[in-house]
């Protein structure tokens, strides 16, 4: 009987090989605060939105505020053991010099939930948006911004400590700094390279002061060392037709984009690990040597081999594993803080994870030490500038009446992330 069955076995494990992934493996879901808790209306983009004539209202977002509780239960039935969130600074630090008891007890429930379920949380402390009394003040152009950012880091940092291991200071500094000072499309919609720099030198001052600051804490409380990092998107750039001109502004973006900031603050001994967003690729097509080609052209047509999600963005999961490779090198533990895709047809949803779970695991194979993976988003949420019509969730939201509903996605997901099994 079976010699009868052994073919097939054998065709069925050379066939499909198992794919399988370390015990300790973290496995989970983003969220930000102000894309799912609903009426952050003490923020520069809550104001901006008013003032933007046709622009989506955030409003109520996914009323996870209150749901909390929910929807990390739901995380949990998913086979979650891992939750990134952020904290929203302008709740806690409603005035320059004022604290709010009521908000720090929320953000101390919602880490004591999580644990709770033996959910490790991931917590970032800046998202995107600030409290509207900084930006009032000139927001990351001031320079004492950075000061303000380390009040709130340590007053809440010092509560949090005991229940909370892995920090991530400040969310994609480069992609906050194109969008609101370079392309001017978010808050608060400025253009100007001189102004850019300012804000990406502030916020990455931000993030040495907050590691050090961290770091600090746990010694002082007798804790053990926290991993403190920054969510780094990175971009798979590769050249259009393979001009010179093309190869060159694929090596410049890499640099600038992907690894400039990262080597920069490893060089200055503040990061214990790399956290890293990853979504897509971009095919570059200059069309002559101005710094604004190299860097911004992108090339319209030869997209069409590729999915796209309902944003048109690429879907290139062998990017995911050159980027590894790359990281290699820095001998530091990776983790995976964003990869997702907003579509409306679920299986597009299931082929992009399998994929990219696929290319995580061939890194790994390559001695990448990759330490979780975070699906982006747990729920489908407010997409900032686009509104609520991306669904990037594992969860759908119904926004009526705010219910939830588990994707097919989210149940292949959590089979993964209970067996540490891809087919
Ligand atoms: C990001 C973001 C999210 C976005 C997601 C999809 O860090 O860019 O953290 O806020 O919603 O990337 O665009």
């Amino acid at each position: 009987m079976f010699t009868l069955f052994l073919p097939i076995i054998l065709a069925h494990v050379i066939i499909k090989p198992m794919i399988k992934f370390p015990k300790d493996f973290l496995w989970g879901a983003s969220t930000s605060a102000y894309q799912v808790e609903g009426n952050n209306s003490n923020t520069d983009w809550w104001e901006w939105e008013r003032n933007r004539p046709g622009s989506a209202l955030s409003g109520g977002a996914c009323g996870h505020y209150q749901r909390f509780r929910e929807d990390f239960d739901l995380a949990k039935s998913l086979g979650h053991n891992c939750h990134r969130l952020s904290l929203e600074w302008s709740r806690i630090q409603p005035g320059p010099e004022r604290f709010c008891q009521e908000e720090i007890n929320h953000y101390i429930q919602v880490i004591d939930h999580l644990r709770s379920l033996g959910i490790e949380p991931v917590v970032t402390l800046h998202h995107f948006t600030n409290p509207l009394w900084l930006s009032r003040i000139g927001g990351w152009e001031n320079p004492k911004a950075a000061q303000y950012f380390l009040d709130y880091a340590r007053k809440i940092v010092y509560l949090l400590a005991p229940k909370v291991k892995f920090w991530v200071t400040v969310n994609e500094p480069m992609v906050y700094t194109y969008y609101s000072y370079l392309t001017g499309e978010w808050p608060p919609q400025k253009k100007s390279r001189l102004l850019a720099w300012k804000v990406s030198d502030n916020l990455v001052e931000a993030h040495i002061l907050s590691y050090r600051l961290i770091h600090s804490i746990y010694k002082k409380s007798g804790l053990g060392a926290p991993l403190v990092s920054i969510a780094q998107n990175m971009i798979a750039f590769l050249p259009c037709k393979k001009s010179p001109r093309n190869k060159l502004a694929a090596y410049l973006r890499n640099r600038l984009f992907n690894f400039r900031l990262i080597e920069d603050l490893i060089r200055k001994n503040s990061l214990d690990f790399i956290g890293m967003n990853y979504y897509t690729r971009h095919l570059i097509e200059t069309r002559g040597w101005s710094f604004d080609e190299l860097l911004t052209r992108n090339c319209r047509e030869g997209h069409a081999d590729l999915a796209k999600n309902s944003l048109g963005w690429e879907v290139y999961p062998q990017g995911l594993h050159d980027l590894l490779k790359v990281l290699k090198k820095y001998k530091l533990p990776v983790f995976i803080l964003e990869n997702g895709i907003c579509c409306q047809d679920d299986e597009k949803r299931w082929d992009f994870i399998r994929e990219h779970l696929k290319n995580i695991h061939a890194a790994m194979a390559d001695q990448v030490p990759v330490i979780g993976y975070l699906y982006w988003s747990l729920l489908d949420n407010f997409e900032w500038d686009k509104g609520f019509a991306p669904r990037f969730g594992l969860c759908e939201v119904d926004y009526s009446d705010y219910k939830r509903t588990p994707r097919d996605s989210a149940r292949k997901f959590a089979q993964v992330a209970l067996t540490g099994l891809l087919e």
